[in-house]
């Protein structure tokens, strides 16, 4: 087996923590980007004082608009590389229910980009208010399509004949009148056909709701009204007509379905970044061999070229990294991490030591981080919803002003 000498292991840095950040409010306000958060993931992608680089994902209870795109347009903001696999939205674990629905409803965002975003995930027969209103423009007597909605909308539909079997809000609703005029027309439907009305009110569509967030940060001084102050005031028109409660199924933060999502998405990409960082190191190593050594005996051990990144000081393998000292049978300290023991760490990949969790809204960000697991470290920054000088419904383990100083706190705390 190729082997290394011992001083590859201070080159071998990727921490064993994570980070995870809220979108809103703490990366970005509306079209604005908070200027703080370049710099913080400078600092993550390996500019910090360790030579270390943490994995980090986003978890917004935001979207409307493919993952993809999403991964792009924080890229560029940035200034850095995001791939999609780094993005859940509130709507990402929607995904789950394309085997279960043939028809759906997709409310929210802008002309038809959320119905693109369901038919991407794979649902079939993915419908939009815009669609219903085309088919009877009587169904919202105060709003008239214009000529750029009806580019957007499905033409041959007869909803009267079409069994909407789920209503799923992804985005922020642009309509809130016409949305909810259909919306609850649906639910008190017989079985989602629309021009029904049901006698027992329990045929209805199944509705889902990306996030709950009352409310969210953009670039005006006050919060705005999100989709839970959406989902408040269908269930109280809901109750006032029927007299029953509402049955809403709820995504995003703080629920524990996002959460658990987010892990496997943060354990694939923290795989992904340390396998990365495994072949740049066999890479490194391997055209390091001069002609001579190669044709020598197998136990050949290779000189490591040191990176031009060299860490400020030779450093000890320290908690926070993954080292050869995170690999059980480590049984030679001198001769140091073999090829095979780099692939077996990326093999059997432990659960992130720590999550850092940064977010701005105690009711989703820090009840999300605090609820489900105590490897999460949840921080409140006071970029966004939360206002310092009122006491946050919900307690984060650190307060701090902002996204770069929340990246600091938990670097120095782990070194
Ligand atoms: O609609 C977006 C908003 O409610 C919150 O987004 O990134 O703060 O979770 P975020
Ligand atoms: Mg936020």
């Amino acid at each position: 087996a190729v082997r290394y000498k011992t001083h590859i292991v201070d080159h071998f840095r990727v921490a064993s923590y994570a980070f995870a950040f809220d979108i809103d409010g703490v990366i970005v306000k509306g079209p604005e980007t908070i200027p703080y958060a370049k710099q913080a993931l400078k600092m993550l992608n390996g500019e910090n004082k360790y030579n270390i680089r943490v994995p980090y994902i986003f978890v917004t209870n935001g979207g409307g608009r493919p993952e993809s795109e999403r991964a792009k347009e924080l890229s560029s903001r940035l200034e850095c590389e995001i791939t999609e696999d780094q993005v859940i939205q509130g709507h990402t674990p929607m995904k789950d229910l394309v085997a279960i629905y043939d028809n759906v409803l997709v409310i929210g965002g802008v002309g038809d980009k959320c119905r693109k975003v369901a038919e991407g995930y794979g649902f079939k027969n993915v419908f939009i208010p815009l669609d219903v209103m085309y088919w009877n423009p009587s169904v919202t007597p105060y709003y008239t399509l214009t000529e750029e909605d009806k580019e957007f909308c499905k033409k041959d539909v007869d909803f009267s004949k079409t069994k909407i079997e789920a209503i799923l809000v992804f985005a922020d609703s642009r309509n809130w009148a016409a949305d909810q005029q259909i919306i609850l027309e649906l639910l008190m439907s017989k079985k989602g056909v629309m021009g029904t009305v049901s006698e027992t009110f329990d045929e209805g569509p199944a509705i889902y709701f990306a996030h709950s967030d009352f409310i969210w940060a953009t670039n005006y001084k006050l919060s705005r009204y999100g989709m839970g102050a959406l989902q408040v005031s269908i269930a109280a028109l809901y109750r006032e007509h029927t007299g029953k409660e509402l049955k809403v199924t709820r995504f995003g933060k703080p629920q524990r379905g996002t959460f658990k999502y987010a892990e496997k998405v943060l354990m694939n990409w923290r795989q992904d970044v340390l396998e990365e960082h495994v072949e740049e190191l066999t890479s490194a190593a391997t055209s390091d061999v001069s002609a001579e050594e190669e044709d020598e005996e197998e136990e050949q051990i290779l000189s490591f070229k040191p990176s031009s990144k060299k860490p400020e000081k030779p450093t000890q393998p320290k908690k926070g990294v993954f080292n050869e000292t995170d690999s059980e049978d480590s049984d030679d300290e001198d001769e140091g991490l073999t090829i095979q023991k780099l692939s077996q760490l990326t093999l059997d990949l432990p659960p992130a030591s720590t999550v850092y969790f940064v977010g701005d809204t105690p009711e989703s960000d820090i009840r999300f981080a605090n609820s489900h697991d105590e490897s999460w470290h949840s921080i409140l920054v006071k970029t966004g919803v939360y206002q310092e000088g009122t006491v946050p419904k919900y307690q984060p383990k650190h307060t701090c002003d902002n996204v770069l100083e929340a990246v600091k706190y938990a670097i120095e705390r782990e070194h």
